[in-house]
């Protein structure tokens, strides 16, 4: 639910509590700690930067993360190449009305606005969303320079316009990217004029890492969660009993697992082509479906129901010609189209085709049985012969189940008394020519067959 919006008319001015202005030749973005991120990088970048825009159409205000790279003490570069995001629909409007957009630069903040920022609800202005991540209106506050808001409790904030005038013709990168590449090469990109930047008191400069060696394990999961709500909202609504959707860090974002419940032979490649096509990220390009017994959260889980349900020649589904990122390493990001094909990787028990569902069900270790429960009466081996056999009787039991039953009775003389009546027992399985078999059919029943 989102909370009413603020008082967008009775705003405080961030002045308040903000220790430094820099304006005019003050401008200078060597004040910031500036490094270099990554070896082969084309100069320093400032990463952790949500960049505020307003869309000129509808007043609507955005904001989603967009790196900086150092260009000279008032300007940097802007990374806005994909065309399914905001920001660059926004600079395309301003660039297509011959006038250069207002942004702010929110450095730093909270881990739920990183994490809001990377929502777009259509239709929606992001202070809402921001306000609905904390259940109470967002507090924002306005700019020095433009009509611009920002969140109030923001530390540093760079304000500026992006120069889409000039269009993307600046050389911005190479950058060491969320995929561990440096995907997109040499790309090229607009131009951020800084007019002026705010302190907080002691205020805080905080910087996001990505790419590396493990990818994964960088601030670029928080980016996940909004693919990851994408895929589940796209599978609920096209009727999939969808459980979990996870994307796994080690995929880089690339790679998409939904858990599901099967009530049809197609659920699980109609649920993959869902998930390969859905997110406005354009991401994953590698999806796996599952059934709901397989922990998908579980890398071990996972790599085993890859391995033993999944057939490559029935199971695979591949997408041609699909909208990928432009910086995918096999794309070339200055000659768009940029595409590619996805796949996925159906890794449920088929339905159909008379596969044996039982040979598929994953055999967990069971734990030692318990010690005898306290004030347990001893029986004899005639007597809990007698019971077992009324026990199977009763209904068709498993092994386990016997164990469980007389747990705590010495374990020699539960399985001579199982040896008495074993010539005696069936399984359940034994009256059905044919597959399907199911988990229960390895129960014994009363009668040989
Ligand atoms: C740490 C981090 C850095 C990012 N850097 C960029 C970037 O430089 N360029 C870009 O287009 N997207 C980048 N993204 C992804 C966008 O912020 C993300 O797609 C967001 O949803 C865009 O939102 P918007 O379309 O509402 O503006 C980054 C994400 C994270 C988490």
């Amino acid at each position: 639910m989102i909370p009413s919006r603020p008082d967008f008319n009775n705003l405080p001015s961030r002045n308040e509590g903000i220790a430094q202005i820099l304006k005019g030749s003050d401008v200078d973005l060597t004040k910031l700690p500036l490094f270099l991120h990554h070896e082969h990088d084309g100069n320093a970048y400032i990463q952790d930067t949500s960049v505020v825009s307003r869309d000129p159409d509808t007043g609507l205000i955005n904001w989603g993360i967009y790196r900086l790279m150092f260009r000279s003490k008032d300007e940097t570069n802007v990374d806005m190449r994909n065309d399914s995001h905001k920001a660059r629909i926004h600079a395309r409007k301003y660039q297509a009305r011959g006038i250069d957009m207002p942004v702010a630069v929110v450095i730093g903040g909270p881990a739920l606005d990183k994490i809001a920022s990377m929502f777009t609800v259509q239709n929606t202005d992001d202070w809402d969303v921001l306000g609905g991540f904390y259940g109470a209106p967002a507090k924002v506050v306005k700019c020095e320079t433009s009509d611009l808001t920002v969140p109030a409790n923001a530390e540093i904030v760079i304000e500026g316009r992006i120069m889409t005038t000039e269009g993307w013709v600046f050389d911005e990168g190479p950058y060491g990217e969320f995929t561990g590449t440096y995907g997109g090469g040499l790309p090229c990109n607009c131009r951020l004029k800084v007019d002026c930047i705010t302190y907080r008191k002691g205020g805080i400069y905080q910087h996001a890492t990505i790419g590396g060696l493990h990818p994964g394990r960088t601030d670029m999961a928080v980016w996940n969660s909004t693919i990851e709500a994408d895929i589940f909202s796209a599978l609920k609504s096209a009727g999939i009993q969808v459980l979990d959707v996870y994307i796994p860090g080690n995929g880089s974002t690339n790679v998409a697992y939904a858990r599901i419940k099967t009530v049809g032979g197609g659920d699980a490649k109609q649920a993959l082509g869902i998930m390969l096509t859905c997110s406005r990220q354009w991401l994953p390009k590698i999806a796996y479906v599952f059934d709901e017994d397989v922990d998908i959260f579980d890398p071990d889980r996972v790599m085993w129901a890859f391995a033993w349900r999944f057939d490559p020649g029935r199971d695979t589904l591949i997408l041609p010609g699909q909208n990928v990122l432009p910086l995918e390493p096999m794309c070339n990001a200055n000659k768009p189209p940029v595409n590619l094909s996805k796949i996925g990787f159906d890794c449920t028990i088929p339905l159909v085709g008379g596969f044996d569902v039982l040979s598929f069900a994953a055999c967990k270790v069971t734990p030692p049985l318990g010690g005898a429960p306290s004030g347990i009466a001893g029986m004899s081996e005639d007597d809990i012969a007698t019971s077992m056999e009324s026990f199977i009787k009763e209904a068709p039991r498993s092994w386990l189940e016997i164990l469980t039953r007389f747990s705590g009775q010495p374990y020699p003389l539960v399985y001579r008394a199982f040896g008495r009546l074993r010539h005696r027992l069936g399984r359940m399985a034994d009256d059905r020519p044919t597959y399907p078999y199911t988990l229960s059919d390895s129960c014994f029943v009363e009668g040989k067959k």
